[in-house]
């Protein structure tokens, strides 16, 4: 299994979501731009500012609960939320970009054990972010079953018992467990602890619980690495090690889309369960590479090895070829999930050029030697060191 586990996420260090301002593509012009705009704690400011896109105010201001909202798809919902004219509260345990939202209210509490913040209060939406165990929606959403209107539960899209079959909509079988009370998150449990999570969020608000099942989130802030090498490997420019058939197909969805569309979809009271991945039409490993290149101005090419070859030189999908899983061997159907229901429902895509030059934008505002500590993609020497082979045996 591939999993959508990020990995552990790492205080950020560079200002995470500048939208259309994000206009410069040299180095230096985006550095001085970042420090213009002063930190990512200015960030719902400068949306009331009008410096990011114009965003309308919602019909109807809600008071929304965030459990969590400071990673990486929560500052995106709470920034559009906060511009929607919407009441935020944040609870979480201060660890997490604690700078950010300094004007929001903020409760400490631990999932695991000390909810004891979110007594006696009333909301009219709670977004559960920070969930994958069942443990922890089953004690939030009981607690607020009575002091809350809707709970947006995010799930995966890991949650699926088999992902062979092309074109699965939301109504696929999802995974079990032999213990469903195990807490260890594993590749292996991830999905089925979050389909289990699912039903917690149903139990307690039943005809009441939004359920979405995101692909691979990917954009500014993602330090999880694994879209995020692409851009940044295509600009280091030169010979690039390009994964399988390039029809294979992949999945992505831009976090500013998706955190965006949860905000309307509670403003709606919208419920049910939604896969939440992209684009609209189908987008092969080919396109999505090409398409990145468009966005540097290095001198680069792409070198096709097929899956076999990389498999025998122990390059792996996902973690070493990110966002890529050869379309065979019981994976056909993850990079085609049927996506019809939430585009029906208003879940939108920005062009992929928008995505990747944001994403290296923002790359290029971390430290150099972080590319060194990437969670994802394949060293530079083992790429090269792969390339040599697959030509030395007339690829
Ligand atoms: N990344 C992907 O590609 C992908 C794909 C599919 C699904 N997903 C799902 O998307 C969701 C969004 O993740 P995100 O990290 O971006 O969300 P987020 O809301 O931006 O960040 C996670 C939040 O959870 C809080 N948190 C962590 N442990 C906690 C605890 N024990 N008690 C209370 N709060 C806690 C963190 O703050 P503190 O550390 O300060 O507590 C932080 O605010 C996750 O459920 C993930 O499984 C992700």
């Amino acid at each position: 299994m591939f999993p959508l586990i990020a990995p552990r996420a790492q205080p950020r260090t560079g200002s995470f979501t500048f939208e259309r301002i994000i206009m410069a593509t040299s180095r230096r012009a985006f550095v001085t731009a970042a420090a213009a705009l002063s930190g990512a704690a200015l960030l719902p400011s400068r949306l009331r500012a009008g410096l990011l896109e114009a965003v309308a105010p919602a019909r109807k201001p809600l008071r929304i609960l965030v459990l969590g909202g400071t990673g990486f798809l929560g500052p995106q919902q709470v920034e559009y939320a906060l511009a929607r004219g919407h009441t935020l509260t944040l609870f979480n345990r201060g660890r997490t970009n604690p700078e950010l939202f300094p004007d929001v209210e903020k409760l400490e509490g631990d999932r695991n054990d000390d909810l004891e913040a979110l007594q006696g209060r009333d909301w009219d939406v709670v977004i559960d972010n920070s969930a994958s165990l069942p443990r922890w929606v089953r004690q939030s959403a009981q607690l607020l079953k009575e002091h809350a209107g809707l709970y947006l539960f995010v799930s995966s899209i890991s949650v699926y018992a088999d992902f062979s079959p092309p074109g699965m909509t939301e109504t696929a079988t999802v995974g079990t467990l032999d213990d469903p009370t195990v807490e260890q998150i594993t590749g292996e449990t991830y999905g089925p602890l979050k389909a289990l999570c699912e039903q917690e969020a149903e139990r307690a608000f039943p005809g009441r619980a939004l359920v979405i099942r995101p692909g691979l989130i990917v954009g500014p802030g993602d330090t999880s690495d694994r879209f995020t090498y692409w851009p940044v490997r295509i600009d280091r420019g030169g010979e690039v090690l390009a994964p399988g058939r390039p029809t294979d197909p992949v999945q992505i969805v831009d976090v500013r889309d998706l955190g965006q569309w949860m905000v309307r979809l509670v403003e709606q009271g919208t419920t049910g369960v939604f896969h939440a991945t992209g684009p609209r039409a189908p987008l092969s490993i080919a396109e999505m590479l090409y398409g990145l290149r468009a966005v540097t101005s290095a001198e680069v090419s792409f070198t096709w090895v097929d899956a076999d070859f990389l498999r025998d030189h122990q390059v792996r999908p996902w973690a070493d070829m990110p966002v890529w899983v050869p379309p065979r061997d019981g994976m056909q159907g993850f990079a085609r999930m049927d996506c019809a229901k939430a585009i029906a429902a208003g879940l939108s895509f920005r062009p992929l050029a928008d995505t990747g030059r944001d994403t290296l934008a923002w790359f290029q505002t971390l430290p150099p030697e972080r590319w060194e500590r990437r969670r994802a993609g394949i060293a530079a020497e083992r790429e090269q060191g792969v390339l040599a082979a697959w030509h030395a045996r007339g690829g």
